[in-house]
């Protein structure tokens, strides 16, 4: 299966990114083709609502921007993992503007399951970016595969890696 991972921390190293790697590893191992798009730092504009795509534009944005290397990768994505931090209760703007950009296609094409990955500093600060993801799962008709969270105490531990690991063999 082609796996796209969304990495959407600003931070190289950080705890989202950790997740992620092993999250890579373990989908590679089971055979997956994963691509892991770090999108903390690129440049994604907000979608216009200028509805360019769905008239002159025939299915491409207006805006030439970092979004334009992801296209390609949404389209072949038969699995998306969603790995952000926790940004005032929700994903990073980053992640969110990246998935807000697919107006101008609906949903990806061979699209059949997603999963999301959280870091945050507290506990249960997950209902916002759970409830953004779940909603969005089932708006483009695709089967959950789970949720990893992980708080401060949880970062880079063995534990989390072994959620990470469990998760990724339900793709
Ligand atoms: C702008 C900003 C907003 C944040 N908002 C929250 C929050 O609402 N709840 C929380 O528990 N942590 C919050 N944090 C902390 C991060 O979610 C936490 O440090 C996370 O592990 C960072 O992931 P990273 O190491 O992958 O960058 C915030 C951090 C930043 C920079």
């Amino acid at each position: 299966m082609n796996v796209l991972i969304l990495q959407g921390s600003p931070r190289a190293n950080g705890n989202t990114a950790w997740m992620a790697e092993e999250f890579k590893k373990a989908a590679e191992a089971a055979g997956h083709r994963v691509t892991l798009a770090d999108v903390g730092r690129k440049k994604i504009g907000g979608c216009l609502a200028c509805e360019y795509c769905h008239g002159k534009g025939n299915g491409a944005c207006v805006q030439k921007d970092d979004m334009q290397a992801l296209y390609p990768l949404f389209a072949e994505a038969e699995a998306l993992v969603l790995a952000s931090p926790v940004y005032y209760f929700t994903m990073a703007a980053q992640v969110q503007a990246a998935i807000q950009r697919l107006y101008c296609i609906q949903k990806p094409p061979k699209l059949r399951k997603m999963a999301l990955l959280l870091s945050s500093y507290s506990p249960d600060v997950y209902d916002g970016a759970v409830g953004e993801y779940r909603g969005i799962a089932d708006y483009w008709e695709v089967e959950d595969a789970g949720v990893v969270t992980a708080k401060l105490d949880e970062q880079k531990t063995d534990a989390t890696r072994a959620k990470v690991v469990a998760l990724a063999a339900k793709v």
